[in-house]
């Protein structure tokens, strides 16, 4: 309970719960001692979603304590109700169950800064926003005023609405899934934001795009369309339509220099790339050479203007690196 006490109170004395109604409350892998190491706990107002990581020491009958312990500590901070979901080591996740309370089954809404997202707490394997990505998102509002914007594997848009809430001229949103296409278009709704063309009628705004990037990517090349800003943020592992010579099949391990290629290829004179994983098994060394291989196969020099890193509500061990798993840089073409 201290662990989960004291991650909460430097957060609360930070003002982080005052601008945001969504925030990783607790970070176990950098907040937990023993147990509770293998949990991270976020809020969406008064809602919590538990991750549960599993490791062979987690015995089900300690499981249960550290659950009863969780839920009891976020009850005292007057939580409405909590999920979890059982993150395994190998294999798909399945969804998340409610460990206690009254989860709403609709979506709901929640808040950072002036910004509005749909959360799903009930029947998915992820709420539908990734609380690492904020710092990105912020960039994005300052900086993205007048820039055409592709944001790949955009999942459920959240990138994509703060780039356009950020003044973008057009922001194309790809993903290979339906319906966080769907669901990207309904945080557009929810912060005002319009879809189609603009009032000219000359040019699309914003659009939605449920495709595989590796047959989007080569199409836009086709068709001459650039971009002043492309993000990239992929999956570890997917399996895609299977129609780019891979058989569908993407992993970082083995493609970050062929989708590299890609989004260079249809990135403008001086535009900016967004380049992010979350694979804990890529070093920085690897994720560098196969983004330098792309660049030089196609001439392209790249300033690095920021790295991407897990944010402070993301804490790790010193000493731990491979539990930072968000990796990524903004860049510049020059
Ligand atoms: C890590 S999530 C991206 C998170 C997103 N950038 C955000 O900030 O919310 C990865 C997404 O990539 C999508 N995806 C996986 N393979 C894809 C492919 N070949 N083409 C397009 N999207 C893909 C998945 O459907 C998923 O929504």
């Amino acid at each position: 309970m201290s662990n989960l006490r004291a991650a909460w109170d430097w957060r609360s004395e930070r003002g982080l719960f005052e601008d945001r109604s969504a925030v990783r409350v607790f970070h176990g892998p950098g907040e937990g001692l023993a147990d509770l190491q293998y949990f991270a706990v976020d809020r969406f107002n008064d809602h919590y979603w538990v991750t549960q990581w599993d490791h062979p020491s987690l015995t089900a009958a300690r499981i249960t304590t550290q659950r009863q312990v969780i839920v009891d500590f976020l009850r005292s901070r007057g939580a409405q109700s909590v999920v979890g979901l059982d993150r395994p080591q190998r294999g798909v996740a399945p969804q998340a169950e409610v460990w206690w309370g009254e989860a709403p089954s609709d979506p709901i809404t929640v808040r950072e800064g002036s910004v509005h997202f749909l959360i799903r707490l009930r029947e998915t394997r992820h709420p539908g926003l990734f609380l690492d990505h904020r710092p990105l998102r912020e960039w994005l509002m300052v900086r993205a005023r007048g820039w055409r914007v592709l944001n790949t594997f955009s999942y459920t848009g959240s990138l994509s609405v703060a780039a356009a809430l950020g003044g973008a001229a057009s922001v194309t949103t790809l993903d290979l899934s339906k319906p966080s296409i769907q669901w990207a278009r309904e945080n557009f709704k929810l912060n005002g934001l319009p879809e189609g063309e603009s009032e000219q009628g000359n040019s699309i705004v914003n659009k939605f795009i449920a495709g595989d990037v590796f047959e989007w990517l080569p199409r836009l090349r086709k068709s001459n369309t650039l971009f002043d800003c492309v993000i990239l943020d992929p999956p570890s592992f997917s399996h895609g339509k299977g129609s780019h010579g891979k058989k569908g099949n993407f992993s970082t391990a083995k493609d970050l220099t062929e989708l590299h290629q890609l989004a260079l290829s249809i990135l403008a004179p001086k535009g900016f790339l967004v380049t992010s994983i979350n694979s804990a098994n890529i070093p920085w060394q690897k994720f560098e050479s196969d983004l330098l291989t792309a660049a030089k196969e196609i001439n392209c020099e790249l300033q690095v203007l920021r790295m991407i890193d897990l944010p402070e509500t993301f804490p790790t061990r010193l000493g731990r690196g491979a539990d930072r798993y968000l990796k990524g840089w903004i860049l510049r073409r020059v």
